[in-house]
């Protein structure tokens, strides 16, 4: 076990250093958002959903608990359900405590890059004490390979893919994952989707670029993980985090600008990456949606939707597929 953890930690370490010398190269500069989630990084996501300009996880625990039951008597026993990007495993415990039929004989994979995040998902669900819970220190793609491994006939699966998680990838790659997500179920299994939706400008930008400051430490939070993990020297003063809504894409889009023409070494990347004034690495996008745009979307990957809550007020939705 243990020299699978570590080929399983090198070959983590390969891929991130890898995909900064390849992301820090290209044009425009871009990096994969999964990375913003170490364990700071993840602490800080944390933060922000406490926000008052960031609502989707308030909005989307509020019609989980609401709509617990309604979701369990469309699902029947025994579930498995397997949650991708779990995070600090506060809309599962949201869950099970709505709903007895959630607690009883339910196994439940918890799928998340960071270890901090699964660390705490553990913790939180020890409550339930019925409930068996299996970690998995994985990207979506591997994860839910290896969760849906432990799939039993008898079973009904529950992929839940919350907090507008997708909404990080366009459109092909979000059929692409769907798709595969889809392979995995069978008629009657269910996919649970959480997206936020288009809402006016001004709303948008309070919600990625916040008074208190805590996103731009999040976004910033990258190069402080690559100084600390590929021995980088990131200057942490010489960038801004800058948040742009693009209206015709309907995304937010996170970057890191330059704030001056200068040069950053990253020596166990094998890298060195140039900035002029004002050029920006693109850390993330969110996509938002309109609520008919989600249904047409998952339907592209094979699914039917089943059923759609939507919390008027935050414009969030909850689909089961
Ligand atoms: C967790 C990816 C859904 O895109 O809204 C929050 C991450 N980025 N503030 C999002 C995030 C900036 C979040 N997701």
């Amino acid at each position: 076990i243990l020299a699978t953890m570590v080929r399983s930690e090198a070959r983590q370490f390969r891929q991130f250093a890898d995909e900064v010398r390849q992301g820090l190269t290209e044009v425009p500069k871009k990096l994969d958002p999964k990375y913003l989630y170490d364990s700071l990084g993840s602490a800080l996501f944390d933060a922000i959903c406490c926000l008052p300009w960031y609502r989707i996880a308030r909005a989307e625990n509020q019609l989980l608990s609401r709509k617990a039951s309604e979701l369990a008597d469309k699902i029947g026993a025994p579930v498995r359900i397997i949650e991708l990007g779990c995070g600090s495993g506060e809309k599962m415990v949201t869950l099970l405590r709505a709903c007895q039929t959630f607690r009883k004989k339910t196994s439940v994979h918890l799928v998340d890059v960071s270890s901090t995040a699964l660390a705490w998902s553990e913790q939180r669900l020890r409550e339930f004490e019925k409930t068996l819970v299996v970690t998995h220190q994985l990207d979506y793609e591997e994860g839910l390979q290896m969760a849906s491994a432990h799939r039993r006939p008898e079973e009904t699966l529950l992929v839940m893919f919350l907090g507008s998680n997708l909404g990080n990838r366009d459109t092909l790659s979000s059929i692409e994952l769907l798709q595969r997500i889809r392979n995995k179920l069978e008629v009657g299994d269910a996919l649970l989707l959480g997206i936020d939706l288009v809402k006016p400008e001004e709303e948008l930008l309070k919600a990625y670029d916040d008074p208190l400051g805590v996103t731009a430490a999040f976004n910033k939070n990258l190069l402080l993980r690559i100084n600390t993990e590929l021995g980088g020297n990131f200057n942490l003063d010489h960038f801004k985090h800058r948040i742009i809504w693009n209206h015709a894409a309907a995304r937010i889009e996170m970057h890191l600008v330059s704030t001056k023409n200068q040069a950053v070494l990253i020596p166990l990347a094998d890298c060195k990456a140039s900035f002029t004034i004002g050029e920006s690495i693109w850390t993330e996008s969110s996509y938002k949606f309109e609520i008919q745009t989600i249904v047409d979307l998952v339907e592209k990957a094979n699914f039917c939707s089943c059923e759609q809550w939507v919390d008027q007020e935050a414009r969030f939705a909850l689909t089961l597929f």
